[in-house]
């Protein structure tokens, strides 16, 4: 129920329909009993900056930041922290002593929801399929985490670029051309290319350059022809709900300062996979 005293969250992007966050975040907030709302913003990329000086005057505790603001966002902000500077990219701001502060909680989600699933990236070899600003974040949390780290997308100069920016925190490679042989290298194939948002998408690698030792996680959701294909050829395959659902909680904790509570926000997004 909103109350005068309701601390109002939610989230900016465009387009903006199809969330799941004001879903999980309210469901959240409830179980906790916590006076909070999360409400769904559509902000165009004309009006970001009037949107984000909104958030101090209408006193919004916090928001999620989501494409394709993410990286634009950064310079109308008080502060940011450590992994957002790095990433280049914020994805949660929150409102606190009057000044906002941006932070990036997709890397932690993308390590978590590996971690729930026993998946340990330490000395891993990964091959990250795409280079855009989703890429950039599993990016530096596959380095965080020790693996070794190879960057495949169509256009070279962006795989570079993320080289030169994630160089300083461990082994970073790019491949120019992919091939059955250049794939036995890896353990770990990640897609963070855009590719299997819509059904007539083509796959971001050939099907027949997997091995049924490939652990294959796609961010996107609920599922791709990719992780289809994997799951035929026997590999043990991820998808982008768990991600989605660590970076939320970490969102959750950092506007409210609780334990957010896993396993209400995992059903709502078992729900929406079933419907
Ligand atoms: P996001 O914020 O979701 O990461 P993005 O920054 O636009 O979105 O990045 C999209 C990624 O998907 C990029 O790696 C892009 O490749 P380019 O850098 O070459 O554009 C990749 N991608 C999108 N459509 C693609 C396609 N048809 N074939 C190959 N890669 C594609």
């Amino acid at each position: 129920m909103i109350t005068g005293k309701t601390k109002i969250t939610g989230i900016f992007g465009d387009p903006i329909e199809h969330t799941l966050s004001p879903l999980m975040h309210n469901a959240a907030f409830n179980e906790l009993g916590l006076n909070y709302c999360y409400v769904p913003f559509h902000v165009k990329a004309e009006r970001l900056k009037q949107a984000v000086e909104a958030i101090k005057a209408l006193n919004i505790k916090g928001v999620n930041i989501t494409v394709p603001h993410k990286e634009r966002v950064i310079k109308y902000l008080d502060e940011i922290s450590e992994e957002a500077k790095y990433i280049g990219a914020v994805n949660t701001i929150l409102n606190e002593k009057d000044k906002l502060k941006g932070f990036n909680t997709d890397a932690y989600g993308f390590v978590r929801a590996l971690k729930e699933k026993n998946i340990n990236l330490n000395n891993k070899n990964v091959i990250l399929l795409g280079a855009g600003g989703a890429a950039r974040a599993i990016a530096y949390g596959i380095l965080k985490e020790g693996a070794n780290l190879s960057i495949f997308n169509r256009t070279l100069s962006k795989a570079y670029k993320i080289k030169d920016s994630f160089n300083f925190m461990g082994n970073v490679e790019v491949i120019e051309k992919i091939d059955s042989k250049i794939m036995l290298n890896f353990q770990i194939v990640v897609n963070a290319t855009s590719l299997g948002l819509k059904k007539d998408d083509p796959m971001p690698i050939a099907p027949e350059y997997l091995r049924r030792e490939h652990i294959v996680i796609d961010i996107v959701y609920p599922d791709t022809t990719l992780m289809r294909e994997a799951e035929k050829i026997g590999c043990k395959v991820i998808g982008g709900l768990g991600m989605l659902l660590w970076q939320a909680a970490k969102s959750f904790e950092i506007w409210t300062k609780h334990s957010a509570p896993i396993e209400v926000m995992k059903g709502v997004l078992k729900n929406f996979n079933k419907k």
